[in-house]
């Protein structure tokens, strides 16, 4: 059958759902689109709309010698990550959104949406994507629908998620889905030649969290645009999880967290599993892909997810985690054989590249992989479709934006942990927290109690990256490594939290331990002054298996102001030279520096100060306590 129909005609017999069917035309009705197409899913259906997006001048068919099945799109230059005040979360009560996150009245935001959309999709088809978050049919799975003027967008869902008609098998005649309607916002008038990438400057991410609705307008880009990633997989998801904890039904509810989850097997073939958040850009995908370095013979990593764990409480009583994407959209720069040789292997073939360079051969480069061949080949085009020579590298321009990116399948991925597609979820250990910190913050530190580990993820600082439009190593407030994404307030984020830990707690589970960690410490005096100390990457392991030792009872460590730190000698230096005054390094506390970080905890609960959970004000006062001696 046909999926191409015009936008007054009925739906593909495959799809039975009629108010699904009637939302579609509703919208159409209102976006006026030329055409509407139903997206099946199939292999063939994404080959043709590649086809399209090449023919159109948004994307490039990389050469197939080099790497099959592969195309480079170049965004609009003023359209590259996500843009976070432009996100908005609009529940009925301002308070509910939060002071971290901006908030419109639903009503005053239908009325500009309803404006912004009326006639946007004019001269472009509408494409209806069918997806599922997690497993298809896995009673922890969700299911959304995006309506989208975009192909680009389309075939990038098709990686990231179970994307396809099996969904409306999942669905059948009546069953939830999540609207989700996305707009470049550039509609065309008969005539009008269209660009490589259309988009506007006006830009609105919107979500109301009350109806499960998400609004995105202007932006063709990452987060922006793929909605069941951010605005889906955090932003409603994290709500959905809250609202579970406040039915009747008594249930504690369910986290959705911005964490990866791999897998770690002992040379015993013991296995533990591990979920760590780390804001945007700091090195999620490598952690999860992380190859045991000299020294860990017989230990392997193996990726369950690299962005976003669902996580829900089983029968027992722990924690178990789904990813719930199927696919990796990575930060593309600094990613090489030598910091993630098995990312660099999943994407041989099948990738679909935004803005990284073109090299004069057909196929990508980005910056991180002269460090391969010891340099920049002697010409690019660079991700503006300019020539790019070593030299413009030399004078700080990029071939490949910051926040250049990769679309590939989790099925690409050699670590893939065979239990990444389990709907049962794994059963999470340990929880990881990570900011980016060249100061103050230790490389590891342990909570010694599961009160104390939320006030360390609540009071998470970092750095900006690219992957957030504005300026880059501002440190800012980054709680659980969720500010752009808690779809609200965030102090009764922390307060699901602790209500989670105590209800599992109090019925006689085992909580996972909690830790942060910092790989970003720099240098401050002579050689090493601006650069990184600890070498990170695959010799994370070092700490990672500490953790396991700490998991096991067995590991050493010292406890000081904040929790548990291992000493030097507690980790394994095995094929890594790496002294004890390194160590010390990165590993120091400085007094007068933490006594100005409690000031900014400090600001942080007053900004949250309404809805605060009254434990975290007491954990603070218990750690100034313990610096004043
Ligand atoms: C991402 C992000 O794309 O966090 O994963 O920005
Ligand atoms: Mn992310």
């Amino acid at each position: 059958m046909n999926a191409v129909l015009k936008p007054a005609v009925s739906a593909p017999d495959w799809v039975r759902h009629a108010k699904l069917i009637e939302w579609v035309h509703s919208i159409a009705a209102h976006t006026q689109p030329d055409r509407i197409y139903w997206c099946d899913g199939s292999q063939s259906e994404y080959d043709r709309l590649c086809g399209e997006l090449v023919a159109a001048g948004t994307m490039r068919k990389l050469n197939d010698a080099k790497r099959p099945n592969s195309y480079l799109a170049w965004s609009d230059p003023s359209d590259v990550a996500r843009v976070e005040d432009r996100t908005f979360i609009c529940s009925e009560n301002k308070e509910d959104a939060g002071p971290t996150n901006n908030w419109m009245a639903p009503t005053e935001m239908r009325a500009t949406l309803d404006g912004l959309f009326a006639g946007c999709m004019r001269g472009r088809t509408m494409y209806v994507v069918p997806f599922s978050m997690g497993p298809l049919g896995s009673p922890i799975a969700h299911i959304g629908v995006e309506l989208s003027d975009s192909p680009y967008v389309a075939v990038n869902m098709r990686i990231m998620t179970r994307m396809g008609r099996a969904v409306y098998d999942v669905l059948g005649a009546d069953g939830e889905f999540v609207p989700c309607v996305h707009t470049v916002g550039k509609p065309l008038a008969a005539g009008d030649k269209d660009v490589p990438w259309p988009c506007n400057p006006t830009k609105y991410i919107v979500h109301f969290p009350e109806t499960r609705e998400i609004w995105s307008y202007g932006s063709g880009y990452g987060g922006n645009a793929l909605l069941g990633k951010k605005c889906f997989a955090l932003r409603i998801a994290s709500t959905m999880g809250r609202q579970a904890a406040q039915r009747p039904s008594g249930s504690p509810g369910w986290l959705a967290e911005h964490m990866l989850v791999l897998g770690v097997t002992s040379p015993t073939g013991k296995k533990y599993h591990v979920a760590a958040a780390f804001p945007s850009a700091c090195g999620k995908t490598n952690f999860a892909m992380l190859i045991p370095p000299a020294g860990f013979e017989g230990w392997k990593v193996t990726t369950i997810g690299d962005d976003i764990a669902w996580i829900k409480p089983g029968a027992d009583g722990r924690l178990y985690a789904i990813n719930p994407e199927a696919g990796y959209f990575g930060v593309a720069p600094g990613t090489n054989t030598l910091t993630n040789p098995n990312c660099m292997a999943s994407l041989q073939r099948d990738v679909i590249f935004t803005n990284v360079a073109l090299t004069d051969d057909g196929d990508v480069w980005w910056e991180g992989m002269e460090k391969e061949t010891g340099g920049a080949p002697a010409h690019l085009i660079d991700w503006q479709g300019k020539d790019w020579t070593p030299e413009d590298g030399k004078a700080g321009r990029k071939a490949a934006h910051p926040n250049a990116r990769f679309t590939v399948a989790a099925t690409n991925n050699p670590a893939l942990d065979a239990q990444w597609d389990d709907p049962a979820g794994v059963p999470i250990d340990a929880f990881i927290f990570g900011g980016r910190r060249s100061t103050v913050v230790p490389l590891v530190t342990e909570a010694r109690n599961w009160v104390e580990g939320v006030y360390m993820a609540a009071t998470m600082g970092s750095e900006t990256t690219a992957a957030q439009a504005g300026a880059t190593g501002v440190v800012r407030r980054d709680p659980f490594a969720m500010l752009p994404f808690a779809g609200y307030n965030m102090a009764d984020y922390f307060q699901h939290w602790l209500n989670l830990g105590e209800r599992l707690q109090a019925s006689g589970a085992k909580l996972p331990k909690i830790f942060t960690t910092n790989w970003f410490r720099k240098g401050t005096e002579g050689e090493m002054s601006g650069k990184f100390i600890w070498p990170g990457y695959g010799e994370n392991m070092r700490v990672l298996k500490w953790m396991i030792d700490r998991i096991e009872g067995t590991g050493g460590g010292s406890e000081h102001v904040f929790g548990i730190s291992p000493r030097y000698e507690d980790l394994n230096w095995t094929g890594l030279p790496f002294s004890a005054q390194d160590f010390d390094k990165v590993t120091s506390i400085d007094r007068a520096a933490w006594q100005a970080e409690l000031k900014l905890h400090e600001e942080l609960f007053a900004q949250l100060a309404h809805r605060l959970p009254a434990q975290l004000p007491e954990v603070k006062a218990q750690i100034e306590a313990r610096l004043a001696v």
